[in-house]
């Protein structure tokens, strides 16, 4: 009993504590040209650091920036801000089971990578919103996914 409820404050004062970093990356345009995972910051939070690198395995192809995809780009909070309204479910739901934007642009189920685990997806997703202005979001996200 006490040690959940210990484990709860610190998830809590955790959270909190990376709530108010910034993470310097996200503009309205985003950075310029491709964006290449090795740009981006690497997180404190072990979870969004695992979101990293399944994002520079598999989302960075399209969401690093490539107009042709129609994917929006990471780091552009033009291009997220709308997005993120929406809310975590949403975008997690459409990263894991696909879909078709009002412009008949594909997200293809995960990204395209049938080998990533719900985990890895939910983890990708949680990144990139974290470095598209998102940082509120993603970490209340995280905070409640199971330990
Ligand atoms: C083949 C290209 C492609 C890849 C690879 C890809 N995406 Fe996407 N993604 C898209 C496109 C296109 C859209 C925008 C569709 C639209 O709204 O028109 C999108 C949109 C999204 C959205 C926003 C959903 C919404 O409701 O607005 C999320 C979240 C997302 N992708 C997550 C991911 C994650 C996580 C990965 C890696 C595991 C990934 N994507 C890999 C093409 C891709």
């Amino acid at each position: 009993m006490r040690l959940s409820i210990y484990a709860f404050l610190c998830v809590t004062c955790f959270g909190g504590a990376l709530a108010s970093a910034e993470t310097g990356v996200a503009s309205p345009d985003g950075l310029d040209g491709l964006v290449k995972v090795e740009q981006l910051p690497v997180p404190d939070d072990p979870l969004l650091a695992k979101g990293r690198d399944v994002w520079g395995g598999t989302c960075q192809n399209c969401h690093g920036g490539n107009k042709y995809t129609g994917a929006p780009k990471i780091t552009s909070t033009k291009a997220w801000n709308a997005r993120i309204d929406q809310g975590m479910d949403v975008l997690v739901d459409h990263a894991l089971n696909g879909f078709v934007g009002p412009k008949y642009m594909e997200m293809p189920a995960r990204g395209g990578n049938e080998s990533l685990t719900d985990e890895q997806v939910k983890l990708a997703v949680a990144f990139m919103v974290w470095v598209s202005g998102g940082v509120d979001p993603a970490l209340d996200f995280l905070a409640q996914l199971p330990q």
